[in-house]
């Protein structure tokens, strides 16, 4: 008897953060023990007028066969809880790190620079990066997303920097795939980190030119195919850019280059430790012209119709975690994978509240990961790529 008690205080106690600790039961707490309950609940003190749930003709609760307090009721969700391995088999979703992309942010240095408003993340030199990547990937993170950090005097109105064969993300790609040819690396087609507008786009008067950019797009896009990128992501919100960029890279050759696109990113306040990374925030007005009104959810069905009849092969929603609905969404709607951009502002929230003690970075990291999943993405963004790999193998689930 004492056995099942400490045994069912046992499973009671474990917290929502064991469906990363199942097969390491040594991170779940030994429960201290308690004296057995008298399930009969009459050896309680007796209080005075305090009410008596199993008295009365409206009993709230009944007594069973062994005149234990019993609530009637053959349903209890509870029983598919009762221990990890139950759990375990009942759980709907996994998150493993072969569904991760881990951002990583470069510069022509040979020196890495802290960057304050993403504790954890710097801005890489070239063989820093790599081994960064060496060591993500054996810890199973195998695709990566480069963003570079371009000096002022390489930005221009047109991004020309952003199609340079010698630019640092040719460089990169070149670099990362002689070194981990098993690796996917992804680049993003934008022209922001080459604006000297800081806008994702060519400017006029103000405002941001589509055809013209894409046209820039389609530059960057073949630069970075011929460098050896597996997969360009377009985060640029131009109309029709999927289309142009998926016809330049075919009439080069480059069929087997895949396009993750960035389809419902919203004009988002999430995104500014990322633009310090970069040094990339606008240099006039916002981006809202470009990218989606935070209010609006049915417009994504919108990007994520047409994306998907112009060819491709994956689609993004971002920022993440407050906009797990439009992740839901685009499953519901479209057979393609769905990936969520776990952006530098949910990233910089958490480091935040870790630094002073308010959340526990792993628990919260892994639980916030799952959530991304059973919202419907498939793959996820994450600046917590290589550390959530880590926690994984180290609570041996992978
Ligand atoms: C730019 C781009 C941005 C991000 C990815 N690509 C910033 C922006 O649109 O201003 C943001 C990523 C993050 O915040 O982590 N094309």
């Amino acid at each position: 008897m004492k056995f099942y008690l400490a045994t069912a205080f046992y499973c009671l106690s474990l917290t929502t953060t064991d469906a990363f600790s199942a097969v390491a039961p040594n991170a779940a707490k030994t429960a201290p023990s308690v004296d057995p309950v008298d399930k009969s609940m009459t050896s309680l003190p007796k209080e005075t007028n305090a009410f008596d749930p199993t008295a009365g003709e409206n009993a709230a609760l009944q007594r069973n066969n062994k005149n234990e307090v019993w609530l009637p009721q053959r349903a209890r969700p509870r029983r598919n809880r009762k221990s990890p391995a139950m759990r375990g088999m009942v759980r709907e979703n996994i998150v493993t790190p072969s569904n991760f992309i881990y951002p990583l942010f470069i510069h022509d240095e040979d020196f890495n620079q802290p960057i304050p408003s993403m504790p954890g993340c710097e801005r890489h030199s070239l063989d820093s990066m790599l081994r960064e990547v060496g060591e993500s990937y054996a810890l199973g993170v195998k695709t990566f997303v480069l963003f570079p950090k371009v000096p002022d005097e390489l930005k221009t109105n047109m991004g020309v920097e952003a199609y340079n064969p010698e630019g640092i993300v040719p460089r990169a790609i070149r670099m990362i795939k002689a070194a981990y040819p098993d690796t996917i690396v992804c680049t993003d087609v934008a022209l922001d980190p080459y604006s000297d507008q800081g806008h994702d786009g060519v400017v006029e008067d103000g405002k941001i030119l589509n055809d013209v950019t894409i046209h820039q797009l389609c530059k960057q896009a073949v630069c970075q195919a011929r460098a050896g990128a597996d997969v360009v992501a377009p985060s640029d919100m131009m109309d029709g850019r999927v289309k142009a960029i998926r016809d330049a890279l075919d009439a080069e050759g480059f069929t087997d280059v895949s396009i993750l696109s960035y389809t419902a990113k919203y004009a988002s306040a999430y995104y500014g430790p990322f633009r310090d990374a970069l040094d990339s925030h606008p240099g006039f007005g916002d981006k809202k012209t470009y990218q989606q009104d935070p209010a609006n959810g049915r417009e994504a069905l919108i990007e994520a119709a047409l994306d998907a009849a112009e060819g491709a092969d994956m689609l993004m929603v971002k920022p993440g975690m407050p906009y797990l609905d439009v992740i839901r969404r685009l499953k519901d709607y479209s057979p393609l994978p769905i990936a969520a951009y776990h952006v530098s502002g949910e990233y910089a929230m958490i480091k935040a509240a870790c630094e002073k003690g308010w959340l526990n970075e792993k628990d919260v990291v892994l639980e916030t990961l799952m959530c991304f999943k059973r919202a419907g993405a498939d793959i996820i963004l994450t600046y917590y790529a290589k550390q959530a790999a880590q926690w994984m193998k180290d609570d041996g689930l992978y």
